[in-house]
């Protein structure tokens, strides 16, 4: 069970156990009653079958006692999710970007994120919007999930009532990475949340290199969970030996600081093989900008740490077969 972390929580987790215990009781007293009946009317006790035509008063009660407990069902079932739509005044908003495979999460100050940090003891109001497929925002910790729908916005709302870490997945299937698509709620005091909040210090080197690509949208092609199916893996790419394909040739070239920046600016002059010619060309990069992405690849590059898992898992995907 996951904690109870803010107050619908409690009227969702009511509701539900509320129609569980419900069935629960309807399934047992159904059943006994049933055993009650084959054992009273079986035929050495009741040989010749009684024909009853109709009991109004039995009509009407077995009308009207679902009917009530029905309704009460649905009472509780909707003021749980009103409690889930109605969001508090002073919440704080927070857009929310789907996007095959991550989330991205913007301030009203215009900071960028891709967890959501928020503060505790606030409510939060996140505007979910999707980038291109159906999504679905889900934090199991908060009972909150809600659609991301390309062309439309809809909103949620949370509020945690303790520091700490909760899930965050993605709850429609969005294709090859939707089981990757996770992402993390971070709660902390309102002091904290302000400073972090704050901080806008510019990112450098291969960090700036990572949270540019992360903005242009390279990881949702260029997936790092090590399904390589839609372009190849960026772990172990610096400094490896491809195979390409130039004006119908195959050949092989080491994909070092040149070949990759030209990749970059102008990805059509050359194919990967097992790739098609997919990648947009990204030629309004500054060059400070090409740098950076350049040595962030080299930071997970063949000779890294990470690329040498990052190159080993390059040969179980279909692109290098
Ligand atoms: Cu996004 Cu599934």
């Amino acid at each position: 069970m996951y904690p109870q972390s803010f107050s619908p929580v409690q009227q969702v987790d009511f509701a539900l156990l509320l129609v569980f215990s419900f069935a629960g009781v309807v399934v047992l007293a159904l059943t006994l009653i049933t055993l009650w009946f084959i054992y009273r009317f079986r035929h050495e006790k009741n040989p010749e079958p009684t024909d009853i035509q109709g009991n109004t008063r039995l009509e009407i009660a077995w009308t009207l006692v679902p009917f009530l407990l029905v309704m009460g069902l649905f009472y509780f079932g909707w003021t749980g999710y009103k409690a889930l739509r109605t969001v508090p005044d002073n919440a704080l908003p927070v857009q929310v970007t789907a996007k095959m495979f991550s989330w991205t999460f913007t301030y009203q100050n215009g900071k960028h994120s891709s967890e959501l940090v928020v503060p505790t003891d606030r409510p939060v109001l996140l505007k979910i919007r999707s980038a291109d497929v159906i999504h679905s925002f889900f934090a199991p910790a908060f009972r909150v999930k809600m659609d991301a729908v390309p062309g439309m916005e809809n909103y949620t709302w949370f509020k945690a009532e303790r520091d700490g870490e909760y899930e965050i997945y993605c709850a429609e299937y969005c294709g090859t990475g939707h089981s990757v698509m996770l992402s993390k709620i971070k709660t902390m005091p309102e002091k904290d949340f302000a400073a972090w909040l704050d901080t806008k210090e510019p990112l450098k080197g291969a960090d700036a290199g990572h949270a540019l690509m992360e903005a242009q949208g390279c990881f949702s092609c260029h997936n790092m969970n090590g399904d390589n199916s839609m372009a190849p893996a960026l772990p172990g790419l610096y400094g490896s030996t491809l195979t390409i394909t130039v004006d119908g040739k195959e050949k092989q070239v080491v994909a070092d600081e040149r070949y990759l920046k030209e990749s970059i600016i102008n990805p059509g002059w050359r194919t990967i093989k097992g790739y098609d010619n997919t990648m947009p060309p990204y030629s309004d990069l500054t060059p400070e900008e090409l740098l950076q992405i350049l040595q962030y690849l080299k930071s997970i590059g063949k000779d890294s740490p990470a690329g040498a898992g990052g190159a080993h898992r390059g040969h179980d995907g279909h692109g290098t077969q």
